[in-house]
């Protein structure tokens, strides 16, 4: 399942470091090739030599040991895997990672590194739940770092909650679904969701019905095809998938700021629901009831970030709009696509009574410069696997 697969495996300073031997196990009976790396908290957990006879290889633990330098430096070995596993990964281990810290081999190696990484973080509950850890976690995920776990139970402490490290079999399965050769291995695709808000003062602010739910199932769709992932979602109300790099944004023009910063991509889905106007007279205070009546508000059409992306120098190979329509859903798509300049257009009809503005299911039609295709209705998960899985052939 996993032959010729190379996976780091960092363990940290936990208790639970001791579920890696078992991790171990797995990976090299599924025919994967593990390099341990034991910090030093972690080795007052397990032993170099029970990690070693697992691994069937040596075990690396000093970035400063001369035989492992001589023979392999730390950027090498943080290159060599397909990825990098940390488990457990403990409070202060992703403290390290979301900062940047480079003090031993396992972080020096964490920060070198070109492979995706994933985590497994194993905590007490007050730890895991504590604001810091939480920052760091959300930097993390920012940074496209897949989180496994925890789980909630009865922890080692002897507290309950959630913190426990997820169990090898679970670590397992993830890493084996993150290491399935994809089509879209080595590809990068960004991919534009959820709505954008945009100010009216500080506290009131003009927004759509778009849940987000359509762009994220292609988001997991593309990640779970092998494609690298970047992100950009305004705010949604589905929660974003692991394992993509996440560019969270408010307005549409700081959505075409993200779209720009994450060229060149290899393709892109725009399937945000991007607020056409902004409110030009936007207040800085909050507006107040006053004798002079209600407040006029101004609109100034937003950037349009397809059309945008369709000129632009690094414009992706391919380019893929949404058109959501109340009417003649067709027609107004194959007019947005020559409008735009994009090569695909997905079009829905979202008209009232559809049920597909923050609904479970979509029905659309795909629509290139010379033909137009019908998909049944089907569950956004479900048009998420089939989108992705053209754009895999296109790009293949
Ligand atoms: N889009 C965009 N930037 C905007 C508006 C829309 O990138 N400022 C993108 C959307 O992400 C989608 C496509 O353009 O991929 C079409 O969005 P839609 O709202 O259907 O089209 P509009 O541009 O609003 O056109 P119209 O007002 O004619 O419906």
């Amino acid at each position: 399942m996993l032959a010729g697969k190379r996976v780091t495996l960092i363990i940290g300073g936990g208790i639970a470091a001791y579920k890696c031997l078992d991790l171990i196990r797995r990976l090299r009976r599924a025919g994967a090739k593990v390099t341990p790396v034991l910090t030093r908290g972690g080795a007052e957990f397990v032993t170099p030599l029970s990690v070693a006879a697992l691994a069937g290889t040596q075990v690396y633990q000093n970035l400063f040991d001369l035989k492992d330098e001589a023979e392999m430096g730390h950027i090498q070995l943080s290159r060599l895997s397909d990825l990098v596993v940390v488990a457990p990964a403990t409070a202060d281990l992703m403290a390290k990672m979301a900062g940047g810290h480079s003090n031993d081999l396992a972080t020096t190696l964490l920060l070198a590194t070109d492979k995706p990484v994933m985590i497994a973080p194993a905590m007490n509950v007050r730890m895991w739940e504590h604001p810091a850890t939480r920052r760091n976690l959300a930097q993390l995920r920012a940074d496209g770092i897949a989180v496994i776990g925890p789980e909630s139970g009865d922890m080692a402490c002897g507290e309950f909650g959630p913190g426990r490290m997820a169990e090898p079999e679970a670590i397992f399965d993830a890493i084996v679904a993150r290491l399935r050769a994809g089509p879209l291995a080595g590809k990068r695709v960004l991919v534009t969701s959820g709505p954008t808000h945009e100010p009216i003062d500080p506290v009131r602010y003009i927004a759509n019905r778009s849940s987000g739910a359509q762009g994220t199932a292609i988001a997991r769709a593309l990640r779970d095809l092998g494609a690298e992932v970047v992100f950009v979602t305004g705010p949604a109300t589905v929660p974003p998938p692991d394992g993509v790099v996440l560019r969270p944004v408010q307005t549409a023009r700081e959505m075409l700021a993200a779209v720009e910063a994450a060229l060149p991509v290899d393709a892109a889905v725009l399937a945000a629901a991007v607020a056409d106007w902004r409110v030009e007279n936007a207040f800085a205070q909050k507006m107040k009831k006053t004798a002079q009546g209600t407040p006029e508000i101004k609109f100034r059409e937003n950037p349009d970030i397809l059309a945008t992306l369709a000129r632009h120098p690094a414009r992706p190979g391919l380019l893929i709009g949404f058109a959501a329509e109340t009417e003649n859903v067709i027609a107004h798509a194959q007019a947005k696509l020559a409008r735009k300049g994009c090569d695909w257009i997905v079009a829905n009809d979202v008209s009232d009574g559809s049920g597909i503005m923050g609904g479970a299911e979509n029905a659309v039609h795909l629509i290139t410069a010379d033909s137009v295709e019908d998909w049944p209705r089907l569950p956004k998960d479900d048009v998420a696997r089939r989108l992705a899985a053209r754009i895999a052939e296109a790009l293949a």
